[in-house]
């Protein structure tokens, strides 16, 4: 990557603010974002929607650079996607993105907010991103695909799972609400924490799946669900 872009994409420090907060980020928040970062640009016009929890913001990023780092080019299924800012971010960051589109049963009003705000901003991104109301395992993914879920509730991480496996498609969780009792642990919470032995799991079905997988984690002080895996399939 050059130089200059290099230096866009870095996340300058936001020493003693609360990251995590899930205050709604708004015009007063716009000094915490004077720098000259592409993080910076998202901060303002997301600051200007007025709409959307500074957990969010930060979470999104910091997902979405860690994945764009091992899966770019194709495109982007943002699963249970909620506002949609990850789909968002991926078709900002990765240019390779032909199309994003967030999938949500339930699509919450900020994505209306959210939309006109970024497309405003960067409208040829907005041309890429689109919103459906459906559940996400009626989608259709092919092996081109980069299917992301984060924080897509218990089983819904592992009905994501299972559409990009099936179709060899790249795959990207960030889980939370762990069911202990309803989702395989791989008989592995007697010796560590069951939230741990289920993500553990869904690892080991990637790599016999075939896929290599990278495990890594966002900021604690941003989210405590913060176990990222990213899987690629092997060549
Ligand atoms: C915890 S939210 C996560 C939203 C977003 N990804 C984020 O990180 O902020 C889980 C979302 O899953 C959605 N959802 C629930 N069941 C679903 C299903 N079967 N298919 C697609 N989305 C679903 C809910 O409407 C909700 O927006």
């Amino acid at each position: 990557m050059p130089k200059m872009e290099k230096a866009a994409l870095a996340e300058p420090s936001r020493k003693h603010w609360n990251r995590g907060s899930k205050q709604v980020l708004t015009s007063y928040d716009l000094h915490h974002f004077a720098g000259n970062t592409l993080l910076d640009a998202v901060g303002r016009t997301i600051c200007g929607a007025a709409c959307l929890p500074r957990k969010e913001l930060f979470e999104s990023w910091e997902v979405v650079r860690k994945v764009l780092r091992r899966a770019r080019g194709g495109p982007v299924l943002d699963l249970a996607c909620g506002h949609g800012l990850v789909g968002w971010l991926v078709a900002l960051l990765d240019r390779t993105t032909p199309i994003a589109t967030c999938v949500d049963t339930c699509l919450p009003h900020s994505r209306e907010q959210i939309t006109a705000a970024l497309s405003t901003r960067w409208p040829e991104v907005g041309l890429r991103v689109h919103y459906l109301e459906a559940p996400l395992d009626s989608m259709r993914v092919d092996d081109t695909t980069r299917v992301l879920a984060v924080h897509a509730c218990g089983a819904l991480t592992d009905q994501a799972l299972n559409l990009a496996v099936a179709a060899g498609a790249r795959f990207s969780a960030l889980p939370c609400c762990h069911s202990y009792r309803k989702l395989a642990d791989g008989g592995l919470s007697g010796w560590v924490d069951p939230a741990l032995a289920i993500d553990v799991t869904r690892v080991c079905r990637l790599r016999q799946a075939g896929y290599q997988v990278w495990t890594s984690t966002i900021s604690t002080d941003v989210t405590p669900q913060n176990r990222l895996m990213i899987a690629v399939p092997k060549p």
